[in-house]
C-alpha cells in the first residue's frame, strides 16, 4: 500500500530539472499583454489628481486599467468587502495600487508604470500598533475570551509579574511570486491561471469585477511556487487586474509581480504587540494571568478577523489556565494589509505565553523547562482549554519526555552552565518549547472538501481535488491515497492541476488540513468507484463483496486474479460508470460567537523542540548550534514529506524570529523589499546537528485520513525554542535578575541591546 511510504514528491524531479510548470512557464499566446501596478508613495491621503498621459504615452504601452474600466465591484476583498483593486481617490498604504498598465513587455509595463504624476492631500498615517493603540484605531471591534476569575487570582497569587512582548511581522518571500495570466474565452468568458491557494475566492472575485457570473469563470493552478498563506487571499488582486485588462483589450494578459512589487504590494504575518500579567506559585504554575494581543491588520481587514481569532485561541499553547482573560485588538494602520502567514495569529499568541513562562521561571531562578512542565495541560484533569475544548489527545508529556532524555537536556544544561561561567565574549543558551496547534479552519463552513476520480479504460487515474500544491506535497499524499483504496501503484495515478470546473466551491489550501479534507474527499471518490467494480465483479462471478480484493495493480475474485486494466475495462463494457466526485466535511467541530466557546479544533498537533545556540557579546550575532525535534504527525501518510515539512517549517519560523526584520520608514514605506535588506534563512544556517523525528505508534484518535494529523503549520512554532535558547544566552550575559528586553526578530541589533540594556541606543 503506498500510504505510510517515504515516496518522493510527484514533481520532485520535475522541480530539479527545471520541467515543472509554474504560472509564469506555462506558454502564452503570441499576443499576450504584460501588465504592472503603479501604486501609491503615500501611506494615506486624497489623490488630487493622477496624470496617465505619459504612462500611456511610454514605449510599448497598450492601455491602462482604472477603477473606470472595472465593469463590476472594485474589490478583492473576500469577507469585508474593503479592498479595492485599484485605489480610487483614498489611498491607504504606501504601495496600493493606483492603477495597471498594459504593454507589449515585462520590462515596457514596469518601466511606464513608474512614470504616473499623482499629487496627493496628506492625511495623517498611523503606521505602528502602539500608535493605533493610542488613538483606539481599529478595524474591527476587539474579542475577549474570559474563564475563571483571573484579576482575583492576580491579586492573591503569591508571585506577580507583567511585562510586554513584542515580535515583527514576516513576508512571506515564496521563491515564485504573485502572478496570474488571464485569456478571454468565447461568449464573455475568462480562464485564469493563478499562483493561488484558493482558485474558487479568484474566481469569485474576478467574476464580480468582470459582472460576469461564476460559471463563466474557470481557474486553474497546477503548482505554486510556495504560498505558506500569501496567496491565500491576495493572489485575488493579481488575478483580478488581469482580468479587467484582458476584458478590456480582448487580449491574453499577464501580471506578474517582481519581488520588490510583490513585497510592498501585498500582505504579510501580523505584527504583533502584548502586555501581560501574570500570578504564580512557588514551583512556577500560573494561577491567574491576563493578556492584551493587539496586531497590525493593515488598512483593511482581509482575514485579519481570523488571524486574530486563531491568536485568541492560542495563549494556552500546551498550558492549562484555569484563570485567564485574554483580549484581542485588530488595529486599523495605514500600511498594506496583513494576512495569512503560517500559523495564521497562532504563533504570534504562543511567543506571549512561552514569554511568559520564561520570565516566571527566571523570576523564581527556575529551570524554564520545569515550568513548562508544571504548567502542561493535565492528562484526565485540568484538560479543559479556556475556549471549552477539552484537550483528548495530550501526548506533550510523553514528548516531552522523550526528547527531554534524547537531547541530553540536562547535561547539557549543566555543560553549558559551566561554559558561560568560564567564557567571556560567547554565551551559550538552551531552550525546550512544546507546541499545540489546533487543526481545522476557525471558520466552521471552511471544514469541506470535494474530489474527482476519473478512472481510464486503461487502468490509469486521474485525480482532481480542491487542494491546491504549493510544494507541500499534498497532491503525492492524495495520490497515495487513491492508490491505496484501488489498490493499483502510485505510477497509475496522475494528478491535474487544481481547476474550478471540475471540483467547485471550494475552500482555500490552509489551515494545515488540506490533507485531512481532501484525502477524505478523494478517498470517498475513489471509494464509490472501487465499490461500484466489486458490485460488477460480485454479480458476474457470483461471489460476496468480502471476496473481492484490490491490491498491487490487481484484483482478486475469490480463487481469480486479474489485471486492475482488466477489471476496469471489462466493467466499461458492462456500462458502470468509472468515474466519481467524492466529498468530505469535518465532523464534531462548532463555535458559539456569543460565549465564545465549542470545539473549534478537530484536534490537536504537538511537537517540541530543543535548541541551543551560541551569541557572541561584542557583536550581538547568533548562531544555531544544535536542535532536536520530535513532531507528532500521528499515523504519517508520507514520512519523507513529514519530515520535510517539519524541517521547512521550523527553519522558516527560525527567519521569523532571529533575522527577517520589515522596516518601514517614518513615511510608511517599506525600506526591507528585496533580499539584499530582507534576511531569509539559507541553507547555511540550518545547524551542524539536527535531530528531527517524528513520534512513533501515535495514531490520531480522531478519523482522519488513514489516523494521519496535519503538519503544515505546526512545525513552524518549533522556532520558539531558538528565540529562548538566544533569551537564555543573553540571561548568561548579564548580571542574574536583569530584566532581558529581547523583542522578536532577534537581530544582532536587538541582542547586543538586550544584554547592554545601559548603553546608550546607537542602533535605534
Ligand atoms: N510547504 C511548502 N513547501 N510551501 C508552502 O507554501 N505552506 C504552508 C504549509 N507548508 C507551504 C508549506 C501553509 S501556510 C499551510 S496552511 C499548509 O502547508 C497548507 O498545505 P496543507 O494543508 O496541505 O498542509
Ligand atoms: N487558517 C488559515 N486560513 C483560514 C483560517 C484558518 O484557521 N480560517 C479562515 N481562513
Ligand atoms: Mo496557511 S497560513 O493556513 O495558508
Amino acid at each position: 500500500m503506498s500510504v505510510g511510504r517515504p515516496v518522493p514528491h510527484d514533481s520532485a524531479e520535475l522541480h530539479v530539472s527545471g520541467e515543472a510548470l509554474y504560472c509564469d512557464d506555462i506558454p502564452a499566446p503570441a499576443n499576450t499583454l504584460h501588465a504592472a501596478f503603479g501604486v501609491s508613495t503615500i501611506a494615506h491621503g486624497r489623490v488630487r489628481r493622477l496624470d496617465l498621459s505619459r504612462v500611456l504615452s511610454a514605449p510599448g504601452v497598450v492601455t491602462l486599467a482604472t477603477p473606470a474600466d472595472i465593469p463590476g465591484e472594485n474589490n478583492y476583498g473576500s469577507v469585508v468587502h474593503d479592498d479595492p483593486i485599484f485605489a480610487e481617490g483614498l489611498v491607504q498604504y504606501a504601495g496600493q495600487p493606483l492603477f495597471a498598465v498594459a504593454a507589449t513587455s515585462y520590462r515596457a509595463a514596469r518601466k511606464a508604470a513608474s512614470l504616473a504624476q499623482v499629487e496627493y492631500d496628506e492625511l495623517p498615517a498611523i503606521l505602528d500598533v502602539r500608535s493605533a493603540l493610542a488613538a483606539e484605531s481599529y478595524l474591527m471591534p476587539s474579542e475577549r475570551i474570559v474563564r475563571g476569575k483571573p484579576h482575583e487570582m492576580l491579586a492573591q497569587a503569591p508571585h506577580r509579574q507583567h511585562g510586554s512582548v513584542t515580535m515583527g511581522g514576516q513576508d512571506h518571500f515564496y521563491l515564485e511570486g504573485q502572478i496570474a495570466l488571464a485569456l478571454p474565452q468565447e461568449g464573455g468568458g475568462m480562464l485564469v491561471h493563478s499562483s493561488t491557494q484558493h482558485p474558487t475566492e479568484v474566481q469569485s472575485i474576478v467574476a464580480h469585477a468582470l459582472h460576469v457570473s461564476a460559471h463563466a469563470v474557470s481557474v486553474q493552478c497546477r503548482r505554486m511556487g510556495g504560498g505558506f498563506g500569501g496567496k491565500e487571499s491576495q493572489a485575488a488582486l493579481i488575478a483580478a487586474a488581469a482580468a479587467v485588462i484582458a476584458r478590456k483589450t480582448g487580449r491574453p494578459t499577464k501580471l506578474r509581480l517582481d519581488r520588490d512589487a510583490d513585497m510592498i504590494i501585498t500582505g504579510k504575518r501580523h505584527d504583533f504587540a502584548a502586555d501581560f500579567d501574570v500570578g504564580f506559585d512557588d514551583r512556577g504554575r500560573i494561577l491567574g494571568l491576563t493578556v492584551m494581543l493587539a496586531s497590525r491588520c493593515g488598512y483593511s481587514a482581509d482575514l485579519s478577523a481570523a488571524v486574530n481569532g486563531r491568536a485568541l485561541t492560542h495563549v494556552d499553547n500546551a498550558y492549562f489556565l484555569e484563570h485567564v482573560e485574554v483580549i484581542s485588538h485588530r488595529c486599523k494602520t495605514h500600511t498594506v494589509s496583513n494576512t495569512a502567514f503560517r500559523g495564521f495569529g497562532g504563533p504570534q499568541a504562543m511567543v506571549v505565553i512561552e514569554h511568559v513562562i520564561d520570565d516566571i521561571a527566571r523570576t523564581l531562578s527556575l529551570d524554564p523547562l520545569d515550568v513548562r512542565r508544571a504548567n502542561f495541560y493535565g492528562i484526565g484533569e485540568r484538560d479543559t482549554t479556556y475556549y471549552g475544548q477539552k484537550v483528548e489527545d495530550n501526548v506533550i508529556h510523553d514528548i516531552a519526555d522523550r526528547l527531554e532524555r534524547s537531547s541530553r537536556y540536562r547535561e547539557r544544561r549543566a555543560e553549558i552552565t559551566t561554559w558561560n561561567a568560564t567564557q567571556s565574549v560567547i554565551k551559550r543558551g538552551l531552550a525546550l518549547t512544546p507546541v499545540k496547534f489546533g487543526i481545522s479552519f476557525t471558520a466552521t463552513q471552511f471544514n469541506q472538501a470535494g474530489a474527482l476520480v476519473n478512472v481510464y479504460t486503461d487502468g490509469t487515474v486521474l485525480l482532481n481535488h480542491a487542494g491546491t500544491e504549493m510544494g507541500q506535497g499534498l497532491h503525492t499524499k492524495v495520490a497515495q491515497v487513491v492508490a491505496s483504496e484501488l489498490g493499483v501503484p502510485l505510477s497509475a495515478i496522475r494528478i491535474s492541476a487544481t481547476d474550478t470546473s471540475k471540483v467547485p466551491n471550494t475552500s482555500a489550501t490552509a489551515a494545515s488540513s488540506g490533507s485531512d479534507l481532501n484525502g477524505m474527499a478523494a478517498q470517498a471518490a475513489a471509494r464509490t468507484v472501487r465499490l461500484r467494480l466489486v458490485d460488477y465483479l460480485c454479480e458476474t462471478h457470483g461471489v460476496g463483496p468480502t471476496d473481492v480484493k484490490f491490491a498491487d495493480g490487481n484484483v482478486t475474485v475469490g480463487t481469480r486474479h486479474m489485471s486492475f486494466r482488466e477489471v476496469v475495462a471489462t466493467a466499461y463494457l458492462a456500462r458502470i460508470s468509472l468515474s466519481s466526485t467524492g466529498y468530505y466535511r469535518t465532523p464534531k467541530i462548532f463555535w458559539d460567537k456569543v460565549t465564545m466557546s465549542g470545539r473549534p479544533f478537530f484536534y490537536f498537533a504537538y511537537g517540541a523542540a530543543v535548541a541551543e545556540v551560541a551569541i557572541d557579546t561584542l557583536t550581538g550575532e547568533t548562531q544555531l548550534l544544535r536542535v532536536d525535534i520530535l513532531h507528532d504527525v500521528g499515523s504519517s501518510l508520507n514520512p519523507a514529506v513529514d519530515i520535510g515539512q517539519v524541517e521547512g517549517g521550523f527553519l522558516q519560523g527560525v527567519g521569523w524570529l532571529t533575522s527577517e526584520e520589515l522596516y518601514w520608514n517614518t513615511r510608511g514605506q517599506l525600506r526591507t523589499h528585496a533580499p539584499s535588506t530582507y534576511k531569509i534563512p539559507a541553507a547555511s544556517d540550518w545547524p551542524a546537528f539536527a535531530n528531527v523525528a517524528l513520534l512513533e505508534r501515535a495514531p490520531n484518535r480522531e478519523e482522519t485520513i488513514y489516523r494521519s494529523k496535519a503538519v503544515g503549520e505546526p512545525p513552524l512554532m518549533l522556532a520558539i525554542s531558538v528565540l529562548h535558547a538566544i533569551r537564555d544566552a543573553c540571561a548568561a550575559a548579564v548580571p542574574a535578575g536583569t530584566e532581558i528586553d529581547l523583542p522578536a526578530p532577534a537581530t544582532p541589533e536587538t541582542v547586543l541591546r538586550a544584554i547592554t540594556p545601559l548603553a546608550p541606543r546607537v542602533f535605534a
